[in-house]
């Protein structure tokens, strides 16, 4: 089994540090420090990655003084943090992962409000649309203090008992800022040519190589690609990676983009492996280990990138907050066992940016290891579970995890309730991916799959089950709006179904929340060319750019989203709704804000913005205005003696993290 990642799980040496395999778990902000200093939450998080197999786990971003980020996250600015961090790599280290540092500041990309009210500190006083605030620039001590601020943190990485320590020159961070033209506009030696706007980070690494000595490992953490108008692109970055590596380098870690830029680096529908190309491009400029980064959430995606020669290691930074285990599954071929990262940031992006601690819409219990045991019961009991979406699927898991006996209810014909819709617009494919690792995991663990059965209180009495879940999910609501019942009015749910088609050229969407947004992607995008095809066109040089460009965002539909209220997407997670929002913008969909839908009637809907009616051509009207419980089957039970649990969309519509949370906590109930 083993040979079928034989590249992945070969060992590697940074330097002289050896890798069991080549899977790095690369450094997340968690939100688990509010007083920045090592914790057991922390620790425990990283020991189960480090008992799970991987071979490499990267700590951090660490702060180096005090303008270099929020004072919540893992802190390094003096030696008093040695102690903890001594706790956390050997926590690591004890299970056999190499145990990495990272030293973080973020220059203009870092917030007045999480560093007690100080200023950023930047090259250049280029205002920061990711914090909406203006840095000071650096005066020339300024930059002397932070190049001693990284060796000071650096040296603090080896004696806690760190096997290496990685500077962060990515996102669009101090490093970055330097080197690009865009934020640097110093006329100084560290402003105008290439090799000024180098010298801050060669600076930099030759201050940390001194701190660290000869032989200790040092990474970098490099951008790949800015894309920023402007900005350095994949050329740059090569060159500047070779020239790290003249400077000591023993590592190159290749990510891609800025916070500032709109080329998505998080989301589903960035492709698998998709920014691996980057990781390649510097591969052929460097002699020291190169790992690709993003969207890397399979193992034999992983393998692949390796074997094709891409990059020498795999950075899978969120499939190891979703699957811990990921390695050791791996190594036993239990390939089928694997929980992936589907990209949707519910739990940790999203997190992060609310300032909540990170989790994971598919393991809740991700950052809350302290919290949640999954033990066997110490007398397994009959439970039944009666729906067969996100909540009921992870509640069957949960409740066999534990020793139960499950019999899940589905009354349709497959499981993943309304993931399946949600897998259907284009890019949002791997929500199938959660339905797919539930499914084979439920067969493993030896639920008892009752397809097309609608369970009855009667029946769920008449079995003896111990405890019910009730995961009933939703309906969609039908509002009160008159021609609701014309012939020209669907759905969402039963286009997204393939029940209905979207017929005519107009179609108006009703509701602009996320059902609504999405169905709009998908129906905008009926007629748009295959990547097939697209790829095909241009290495035949069948189109010119533009050309294919059109091809693939207009399709022959003319859609319309009415929303009422101000925003559209507003129930999207913050890091997801940009780039929904984006793409509806790239398939022309025009949106309404404000905008209430009065009357349908025949090809048209009137629609009132701001006292004023106005008529939309509609040859079909789509109904995307929200959902309501379905309840009934709890209410029955619930004061029927048998112990009952309502998780999810049953309890109130909501978004798959909470499904999945209460599916979880009533398995872990029962
Ligand atoms: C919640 C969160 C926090 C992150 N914080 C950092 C960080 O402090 N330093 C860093 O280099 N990358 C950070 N990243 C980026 C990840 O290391 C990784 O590059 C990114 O998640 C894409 O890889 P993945 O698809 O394997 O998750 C963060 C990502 C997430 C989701």
């Amino acid at each position: 089994m083993r040979s079928l990642l034989k590249k992945l799980l070969a060992p590697i040496k940074v330097k002289d540090v050896e890798l069991r395999n080549r899977i790095v778990m690369t450094a997340m902000h968690l939100n688990f420090t509010p007083e920045g200093k090592v914790n057991d939450r922390l620790v425990a998080f990283y020991e189960e990655r480090a008992r799970g197999g991987t071979g490499m786990i990267i700590v951090g971003g660490c702060i180096i003084d005090d303008c270099s980020g929020a004072t919540w996250m893992i802190d390094l600015r003096d030696d008093s943090c040695v102690e903890g961090h001594s706790v956390l790599a050997d926590a690591i280290k004890r299970h056999g992962a190499a145990a990495a540092c990272q030293l973080y500041h973020a220059g203009r990309y870092a917030h007045s409000i999480s560093m007690e009210g100080r200023q950023a500190v930047a090259p250049s006083p280029v205002r920061s649309r990711f914090t909406g605030e203006e840095p000071r620039e650096m005066t020339y001590e300024d930059i002397q203090r932070t190049v001693r601020a990284y060796a000071g943190a650096a040296r603090r990485v080896r004696e806690a008992g760190y096997d290496i320590v990685e500077v962060l020159a990515c996102t669009g961070y101090l490093v970055c800022q330097f080197l690009s033209p865009v934020t640097n506009l110093r006329s100084d030696e560290y402003g105008g040519s290439w090799e000024n706007r180098m010298r801050f980070g060669l600076e930099v690494a030759d201050a940390v190589r001194e701190a660290v000595g000869p032989d200790y490992p040092v990474s970098f953490r490099i951008a790949g690609h800015d894309y920023m108008e402007g900005g350095n692109t994949n050329k740059e970055w090569a060159l500047f990676a070779a020239e790290l590596e003249k400077h000591g380098a023993d590592m190159i870690n290749v990510t891609g983009g800025w916070h500032e830029t709109r080329v998505p680096q998080l989301p589903m529908s960035l492709p698998r492996g998709g920014l691996a190309y980057l990781a390649a491009g510097v591969k052929g400029k460097v002699g020291v280990p190169v790992v690709a980064s993003n969207r890397i959430n399979d193992v034999f995606v992983a393998d692949e990138i390796l074997r094709m020669g891409m990059a020498d290691l795999a950075g899978m930074a969120r499939a190891l907050i979703t699957d811990p285990y990921l390695a050791q599954k791996a190594y036993e071929g239990r390939y089928e066992e694997i929980s992936h990262c589907i990209g949707c940031n519910q739990g940790c992006f999203d997190h992060v940016f609310y300032l909540q601690p990170v989790t994971c819409t598919i393991n809740p219990r991700a950052g809350r290891e302290l919290e949640y045991k999954v033990e066997r019961a110490r007398k397994p009991k009959r439970v039944a579970v009666v729906g067969g979406g996100p909540g009921g699927m992870k509640a069957a898991l949960t409740a066999a995890e534990r020793g139960h006996a499950v019999t899940l209810f589905e009354k349709s014909d497959i499981l993943g309730g309304q993931l399946n819709l949600a897998a259907i617009p284009p890019g949002r494919e791997e929500f199938w991916t959660a339905v797919e690792d539930l499914d084979a995991q439920l067969d493993n663990a030896g639920v008892e799959l009752r397809l097309e059965t609608e369970a009855t209180a009667e029946m769920l009495k008449a079995e003896g089950f111990d405890a019910v879940v009730v995961a009933t999910g939703a309906r969609q609501a039908v509002p009160p709006i008159p021609g609701i019942d014309g012939p020209n009015v669907v759905m969402a749910w039963d286009i997204l179904e393939g029940k209905e088609d979207p017929e005519g050229k107009n179609i108006v969407i009703i509701g602009g929340g996320a059902v609504g947004s999405e169905t709009g992607m998908y129906v905008a995008s009926i007629g748009t060319i295959s990547g097939d095809t697209l790829l095909f066109l241009l290495m035949n040089n069948g189109e010119d750019t533009e050309t294919l460009k059109e091809l693939c965002s207009r399709g022959n539909k003319k859609v319309t989203v009415v929303e009422m209220l101000e925003k559209v997407c507003r129930d999207v997670g913050i890091s997801t709704r940009w780039t929904l929002l984006q793409d509806m913008r790239h398939l022309g969909i025009t949106t309404m804000k404000n905008a209430v839908a009065k009357r349908i009637e025949e090809g048209r809907v009137v629609v009132e913005v701001d006292g004023k009616e106005t008529v939309i051509p509609a040859d079909t009207v789509i109904i995307a205005a929200g959902s309501c419980p379905v309840k009934e089957l709890y209410e029955e039970l619930k004061g029927s003696g048998m112990d009952v649990h309502l998780v999810g969309d049953a309890r109130e519509a909501r978004k798959a993290i909470e499904a999945f949370q209460e599916g979880y906590e009533a398995g872990l109930a029962t």
